[in-house]
């Protein structure tokens, strides 16, 4: 067997082969299915981007048509999730609550099933249409509320926002918010569709595929850092203090949130968009002050460490979408995974077309031959 060079975090090391996004990190590009990304946000929609993901063409209009009714008809949660949500604290990460909401679909619905395309269809529909119902029960719940039923006559988007608030949401907010999940839906071998692929190589139900994708993702410097941008952007308050708080953390050789990328080294094609979407907003409800100080930290930060490639990724504008939709901080990571469940469903379907149980393997550094010492002796 050949032997390989150790890399820490398996960086530049293929992990499978993929026909289901492609990122030029040098130029900025990122498609889906060979779709640029820009045409999708200004052309498509979250359930379309999903079905192309996870089928790998675009529907026709028949097929999306069947697709939506599906989903829309399976939004709805069994009142045993949902009492068994009520029992979660309040104080619980809504991430964590998500992540064991989606193991429990488990237990209702898995049949292992594999080789079956209709088991295959049902979860993977089952899953898009009702993770947002979870977030946003729980969210209504460790209010202590009753959480709000799906409303049909809703698109997807529009009835999450509408679940989240208890109010049918503007029109121009439910477009950018479906837009923002177009641009969240998938992206490589990134740390949660990895482990998601690992629980998909061993043949379990998607359920679990699932779950252990979101405890991946809720880790702060993967999709939990949009969290950390805006607690970030609170601390440093104003735009004189941007510099003086960016110099204090590069001295302290700490992070700067919401930027950098271990592919992309120039400005994330994500945050572009996300930074335009977030002005569309700010026009039509009113500027944000931390805008301003975003703006500023983009232009310090790229004076300093623009040379190592390092500029804001997707999650540095997103919050700032988010926030002015009115959408609590730590929900920012679980609509992230909203979207991010169609990835993870288009790759558990590619795993299992061509799967081998993922087992690498490791360089071991410790100790051998070391004798056993009686409890009294230590
Ligand atoms: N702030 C300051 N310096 C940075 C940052 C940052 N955000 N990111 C990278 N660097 C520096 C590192 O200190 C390192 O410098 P050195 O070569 O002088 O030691 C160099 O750039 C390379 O950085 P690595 O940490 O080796 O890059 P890696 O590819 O391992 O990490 C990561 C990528 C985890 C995203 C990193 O940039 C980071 O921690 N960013 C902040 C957290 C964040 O925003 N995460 C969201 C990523 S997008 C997503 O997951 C959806």
């Amino acid at each position: 067997m050949m032997v390989c060079e150790y890399k820490p975090g398996l960086e530049g090391i293929p992990a499978a082969q993929s026909s289901i996004s492609y990122v030029d990190g040098q130029k900025g590009i990122l498609e889906y299915r060979g779709i640029r990304i820009e045409e999708l946000a200004a052309k498509s929609t979250f359930l379309e981007t999903a079905y192309l993901l996870i089928w790998g063409e675009l529907p026709s209009k028949e097929e999306l048509k069947a697709f939506e009714e599906e989903v829309r008809l399976h939004r709805r949660i069994k009142y045993r999730i949902r009492d068994m949500m009520k029992c979660f604290p309040e104080s619980g990460h809504p991430m964590d609550a998500l992540q064991a909401s989606a193991a429990a679909l488990g237990l209702f619905y898995s049949l292992r099933d594999l080789h079956n395309p209709a088991y295959i269809r049902d979860s993977v529909v089952r899953l898009i249409a009702t993770i947002p119902t979870m977030v946003a029960a729980f969210q209504l719940m460790r209010k202590g509320n009753d959480p709000v039923k799906p409303r049909d006559d809703l698109d997807y988007s529009a009835n999450f926002l509408y679940m989240l608030n208890e109010k049918e949401p503007d029109a121009l907010a439910a477009k950018i918010f479906d837009i923002c999940l177009i641009l969240h839906v998938e992206h490589t071998m990134n740390a949660s569709t990895f482990s998601a692929r690992v629980t998909a190589s061993t043949l379990t139900d998607p359920y679990a595929v699932v779950a252990s994708a979101v405890g991946t993702l809720g880790g702060p410097l993967h999709g939990g850092a949009n969290e950390e941008v805006i607690q970030m952007l609170e601390e440093i308050g104003s735009v004189e203090n941007v510099r003086p708080y960016v110099e204090e953390r590069l001295q302290n050789k700490q992070k700067l949130m919401g930027f950098g990328h271990r592919v992309y080294k120039v400005k994330d094609p994500r945050a572009i968009i996300l930074q335009e979407l977030a002005e569309q907003l700010f026009d039509k409800f009113g500027g944000d002050k931390y805008y301003e100080i975003a703006q500023e930290m983009e232009r310090v930060v790229e004076e300093k460490l623009g040379h190592k490639g390092i500029y804001p990724n997707v999650d540095f504008y997103s919050g700032l979408v988010y926030r002015k939709m009115g959408i609590p901080t730590d929900l920012f990571t679980p609509i992230f995974a909203i979207a991010r469940v169609a990835g993870w469903l288009a790759h558990w379907k590619e795993q299992l077309a061509e799967n081998r149980i993922f087992r690498p393997t490791q360089v071991y550094n410790g100790k051998h031959e070391v004798p056993y010492t009686p409890l009294e002796e230590r």
